[in-house]
């Protein structure tokens, strides 16, 4: 399949794998891209910028293929040392970043006159549109079903993907609930031009991650999510655990007064308790409802494969033949 992302990114697939806190090492990211799709390493998942050099060259190591950084914007107490991770990210050659949370635009000069191409992860049509207008290279529209922060509008997918194609002019990827084949052909159809998964990739035999995890997603439904930190405004989808009971109950207790001191326990320092250590009931992790369509662990080259021979079939057979009759 070729589309304008594709041709963007210099990727056999159009498959992005996005940034994912304490997932997206160079094991991640290169499994993804040598597979044909774009893997992309989580920049603040290396507390510093020496830490992301490093990262960065051990995933040339594992692929000649090309490779993005993610690079996330959100609140913070201490705000991570951002003009050190772009300095690095220049310097070590990277050509793609995936910018999301808080606007870019600060960055993106840098990264322009190094000639980075930024796709910038936006969960409404407004923040789509400033992202085209400031510059950004492509967006990735996140809708309400994704694992992660979905913003504070709730529009699904279905709705949310063909407004932004009424919308934009840069070429943007279905972000959210994508799994497999259909979720591929559906996107297409709704005007996207390629898709990003985060939870899917978790569940694969090279996820840097505790086996734990993975058996968690596979029994997942799709009721197994949940929303947190609402009354923050930094709604976070979560895979719904003991840890995460004790936040909604603080939630609910303390309403809109909750603060983020009240459930720090819960959701500062989760993610190495989770991925690492496979402590499954220590908080807040982001995971999509498409858990609900995860029922086996392949590698990334079986999922990837699978993916595009699904989209084929759909196109090449069941809708051929609906148009046909
Ligand atoms: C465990 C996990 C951690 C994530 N961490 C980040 C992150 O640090 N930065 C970011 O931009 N997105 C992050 N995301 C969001 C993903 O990049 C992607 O947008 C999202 O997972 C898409 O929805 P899906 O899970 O339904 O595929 C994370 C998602 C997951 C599941």
């Amino acid at each position: 399949m070729k589309t304008r992302i594709t041709e963007m990114f210099g990727i056999e697939h159009p498959i992005i794998q996005g940034g994912m806190h304490y997932v997206g090492f160079a094991e991640m990211a290169a499994a993804v891209s040598e597979a044909g799709g774009l893997g992309i390493i989580t920049g603040l998942t290396q507390k510093t910028p020496e830490g992301l050099r490093k990262e960065i060259r051990r995933c040339r190591e594992m692929t000649k293929k090309p490779f993005g950084v993610n690079l996330t914007f959100l609140p913070a107490i201490t705000p991570p040392d951002y003009p050190g991770f772009v300095k690095v990210i220049i310097e070590e050659g990277i050509k793609i970043v995936e910018t999301a949370g808080n606007n870019p635009v600060k960055v993106l000069p840098a990264f322009k006159d190094a000639g980075v191409k930024v796709i910038h992860k936006c969960t409404s049509v407004r923040h789509s549109l400033k992202a085209e207008s400031i510059g950004c290279d492509a967006v990735s529209v996140d809708g309400f079903e994704c694992g992660g922060h979905p913003g504070e509008d709730d529009v699904p997918n279905f709705i949310l993907l063909p407004r932004a194609a009424e919308e934009l002019k840069i070429p943007f990827v279905a972000s959210g609930g994508m799994a497999d084949g259909r979720s591929l052909v559906a996107a297409m159809a709704l005007g996207a031009e390629g898709m990003n998964m985060g939870t899917r990739f978790m569940a694969t035999k090279e996820a840097p991650i505790h086996q734990n995890v993975k058996d968690a997603l596979v029994k997942a439904s799709e009721l197994d999510t949940r929303l947190v930190m609402r009354p923050l405004r930094n709604t976070e989808r979560v895979l719904n655990n003991a840890g995460v009971q004790k936040i909604l109950e603080m939630e609910a207790a303390k309403g809109k007064d909750v603060k983020f001191e009240d459930i720090i326990a819960q959701v500062g320092g989760v993610y190495p308790k989770i991925m690492i250590d496979g402590d499954m009931d220590a908080g807040a992790f982001s995971c999509g409802m498409v858990a609900g369509l995860i029922h086996d662990v392949p590698s990334v080259k079986e999922l990837i494969d699978r993916i595009m021979r699904e989209a084929e079939e759909i196109i090449g057979k069941r809708l051929k033949m609906m148009a046909a009759a």
